[in-house]
């Protein structure tokens, strides 16, 4: 089973820019026409939050609308910047998306190949993430049900501190009760999130947690606390997770780039 990731569209009004800079609507239409493009086609696609910058219902619209051209299934989770009742409301067509008023956005799917467990580390009004007892126990009964089926666990806010010292002040809170948590379930093939607008690895819990390059802006590779608050213009990317049976899950980061040129080379001359 193939799963294309994408993060952090940051949608915002139509004909506005983020910041004023970036045209983050366009650049998600780019993200899905390249995924529609991608041979073999993902069976399934992930978005793993901060879907829209400021969680206005008008920006849910756009950010569904442009989302809905995807030619396989999709399904989404809270960041920090998006609302759960906006969310709630503008992907409901989602059949396991919780009803409009759920005090988060939990969820779990079980129509794949590939078990999907979205968990909603959002907190209204802050940059950084939480997750309470009460969703940590959601957690490990929803994983116990199905110990034999590989499953990915969505969350937005990374669970382990990436050296990026200024998004790691708006880091996850306690991510050892979430170790602890997945530590318990060997059928997780990797913990991913988003958050970071980058692509980082780390060992979690005897599994693997990772970010994902942005389809909007990417942040700087400033390790420590030097620049701050800082962006680049390096590629936007989508992450395919790769995951055949019998076999362990691979990960491959995915440049978006509608000039992409392939080459092959002859390699019927030799090696050497
Ligand atoms: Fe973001
Ligand atoms: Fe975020």
């Amino acid at each position: 089973m193939l799963i294309v990731q994408l993060t952090d569209t940051h949608v915002v009004d139509r004909g506005e820019l983020q910041y004023g800079r970036f045209d983050t609507n366009n650049r998600l239409s780019d993200a899905v026409a390249h995924v529609n493009r991608l041979d073999p086609v993902p069976d399934v696609a992930i978005v793993t939050g901060d879907l829209v910058e400021n969680g206005s219902s008008a920006e849910y619209q756009v950010c569904a609308e442009i989302l809905s051209a995807l030619s396989m299934p999709y399904y989404v989770i809270a960041g920090n910047h998006d609302s759960v009742s906006g969310i709630t409301e503008a992907f409901a067509h989602i059949p396991e998306m919780p009803a409009p008023g759920a005090p988060t956005i939990d969820y779990v799917v079980d129509r794949h190949q590939i078990r999907l467990v979205a968990l909603d580390t959002s907190i209204p009004g802050e940059h950084g993430g939480r997750l309470t007892d009460s969703q940590l126990m959601w957690l490990e009964e929803t994983l116990s049900l199905r110990p034999g089926a590989p499953t990915l666990l969505m969350i937005h806010h990374p669970p382990f501190v990436t050296g990026i010292d200024w998004m790691d002040r708006s880091g996850l809170e306690d991510p050892d009760a979430l170790e602890a948590v997945v530590a318990r379930h060997s059928q997780i093939g990797a913990v991913v999130c988003g958050h970071l607008h980058s692509s980082i690895q780390a060992s979690f819990g005897g599994t693997i947690a990772m970010t994902s390059s942005s389809t909007s802006m990417q942040i700087a590779l400033a390790l420590g606390d030097v620049n701050p608050y800082s962006t680049t213009n390096e590629d936007a990317a989508v992450t395919l997770h790769y995951w055949q049976k019998g076999e362990r899950l691979v990960t491959h980061r995915s440049v978006i780039k509608n000039d992409l040129e392939i080459y092959r080379a002859d390699w019927s001359i030799g090696l050497d």
